[in-house]
């Protein structure tokens, strides 16, 4: 040591810094099965099927939480980043490897994208069969193009996700075949592990954590995990939930089912939500808030939580965010000095026909500099 040319003190650090990237390297993240082990409710002998979900970042927002009205800390957990581009990974891969230690040969779900994509991936992963059913024409591009390439047989169906969501029930109770929609026990266990992840980046619980709801399976498993932490004191308090429903498929705000449920924010077009009574729990246990905003509030702030802070989420991801500025505007929610997580639940590539729809497109100029530097705004 005292050879170094570069002295002890610097040496020191040099040498601390290289055990800390070293096991850093000699521990990759090994999926959320494995991760969160003893904590989840599932097989605890099963060999985990995974994608290395999980571990996704909580990516402070600072300019956005300005353009929200101020005052307030802002962080996005940003789930797009999961293997097939949504939070469904983390539910998924608990429910597979729950299925594949069952003796499964093949699984089914009903889905507006997202779980159809995931479940058609985690079946490839551990070669099963599976079958997905979408509501005809209101798939956004991604994630039919994702479950048909993870070699899913996709069925399209006259009808929309409630309806879907019936049929595969009653299939998987003639066939034998594994529900993977969130009626799954698995599945919540697997998506819990958002919240943990959340209280130990932050070192507990954020004062607010807002989200999309739709079947309310999401709400329900972050209640669950939030409470999990306090309850095991890794977390002194738990966060108040915001939830956020498309005006159009609004039937938790409304308390009515919606016939027709309709939203340019595809993913969370369902009128009759599975999950509805365990989500009115979590929002009232947790002193929260639900609230409806309108089509054109989602698509506003798809746009600037992309422009503002670089983060490309699927239209339902940015619902929060509108739920957050409504709310701020009529005096209905007061962050004022708070923690708030916003969870973008789906990348904005998922659905890339919204975006562009929201834009003129881009100028043609001739392939000369002069054209160029004419062009530039
Ligand atoms: N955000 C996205 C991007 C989703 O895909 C979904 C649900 C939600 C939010 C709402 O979560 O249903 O647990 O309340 N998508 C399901 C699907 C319904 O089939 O992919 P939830």
């Amino acid at each position: 040591m005292s050879s170094s040319p570069i002295g002890p003190a610097v040496q020191s650090a040099h040498d601390s810094h290289a055990t800390h990237v070293s096991q850093a390297r000699s521990r990759p993240w090994p999926g959320v099965v494995a991760a969160f082990r003893d904590r989840l409710d599932i097989d605890k002998t099963a060999t985990p099927v995974t994608l290395l979900e999980g571990n996704t970042p909580l990516i402070p927002a600072p300019r956005l939480a300005r353009a929200l009205g101020g005052g307030f800390e802002l962080f996005l957990k940003y789930e797009g980043m999961n293997p097939t581009g949504s939070f469904k990974d983390r539910g998924m891969c608990a429910a597979m490897t729950q299925a594949v230690a069952d003796g499964a040969k093949a699984v089914i779900c009903a889905s507006t994208g997202n779980t159809a994509a995931s479940a058609a991936a985690y079946a490839a992963r551990a070669g099963l069969k599976c079958v997905v059913l979408v509501p005809d024409g209101k798939i956004a591009a991604g994630k039919l193009a994702g479950a048909l390439s993870y070699g899913a047989q996709v069925i399209s169906i006259n009808g929309n996700f409630d309806a879907g969501l019936r049929m595969v029930r009653e299939a998987t109770e003639r066939a034998p075949i594994v529900l993977v929609n969130n009626i799954n026990p698995a599945r919540l266990q697997g998506q819990k592990t958002a919240a943990f992840e959340i209280c130990d980046a932050l070192g507990g619980a954020p004062d607010w954590l807002c989200l999309p709801v739709g079947n309310a399976g999401n709400i329900t498993a972050y209640w669950m995990g939030f409470t999990e932490y306090f309850h095991d004191g890794l977390a002194l308090a738990r966060p108040h939930l915001l939830g956020a429903q498309a005006a159009g498929s609004a039937p938790i705000v409304t308390g009515k089912v919606v016939e027709q449920p309709d939203t340019v924010a595809t993913a969370i077009r369902i009128g009759n939500p599975v999950r509805w009574q365990q989500a009115l729990t979590a929002l009232d246990e947790s002193d929260g808030h639900i609230m409806a905003v309108s089509d054109q509030e989602i698509l506003e702030w798809h746009k600037k939580v992309a422009s503002i802070e670089g983060v490309f989420v699927e239209p339902a991801s940015a619902i929060s965010l509108a739920a957050i500025a409504r709310g701020q505007r009529e005096g209905s929610l007061n962050m004022r000095a708070k923690r708030v997580v916003c969870v973008m639940t789906g990348h904005g590539l998922k659905d890339p026909d919204t975006a562009i729809q929201g834009f003129k497109a881009p100028v043609t100029i001739e392939a000369r500099v002069e054209d160029l530097l004419t062009a530039i705004a």
